[in-house]
């Protein structure tokens, strides 16, 4: 993947702005969800249900905008002939990851507004929280290495 897109790290000139963009918002968001977890530690549910749904927010506009777009264009069609390489192993494992985050924070934040009809309304916060959680930080350092991987070349 490195020959379709060779670049020069965070400042280079040659690295797609939407790759630069969706890191800094991927690690702003990172940062958010973690604050948005100890807000939850301490009691302050209404301040961690805005904290979060900032977070998803941003993480899905970004996914859906960038991401989505260049794992189809660039990855999809190298399945599962270049599976066995690197870059694209962890590519799609990020996108595997990173999928069903999404989908748990998304569907986690349209709970927390009262968003979601009445069947969906679970009362086991504490599992349906950490899950996603734990899912957009793995997809988080996996989406890091990727970017390391594809534009700073050498480092990985
Ligand atoms: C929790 C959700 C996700 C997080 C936190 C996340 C995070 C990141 C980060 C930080 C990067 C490096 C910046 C970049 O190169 O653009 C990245 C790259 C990438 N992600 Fe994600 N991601 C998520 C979901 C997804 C999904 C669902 C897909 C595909 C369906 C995906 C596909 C990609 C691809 C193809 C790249 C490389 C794009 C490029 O080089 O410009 N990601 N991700």
């Amino acid at each position: 993947m490195s020959d379709l897109l060779q670049g020069a790290g965070l400042l280079g000139v040659t690295t797609p702005l939407g790759a630069n963009v969706s890191l800094v918002v991927m690690l702003v968001a990172a940062v958010l969800f973690t604050t948005g977890w100890r807000l939850a530690v301490r009691k302050q549910y209404d301040a961690h249900r805005w904290v979060q749904t900032v977070a998803v927010c941003l993480n899905a506009s970004l996914v859906l905008a960038w991401m989505v777009r260049y794992f189809v264009l660039y990855v999809v069609p190298e399945i599962p002939a270049r599976l066995g390489e690197a870059s694209y192993a962890v590519t799609t494992v990020h996108a595997v990851v990173g999928a069903i985050g999404l989908v748990l924070g998304v569907f986690v934040a349209l709970r927390g507004n009262e968003l979601v009809p009445k069947g969906l309304r679970f009362t086991n916060y504490k599992l349906f929280m950490r899950s996603p959680y734990a899912l957009y930080m793995l997809a988080t350092v996996l989406g890091v290495i990727v970017y390391l991987r594809i534009y700073v070349p050498g480092t990985l």
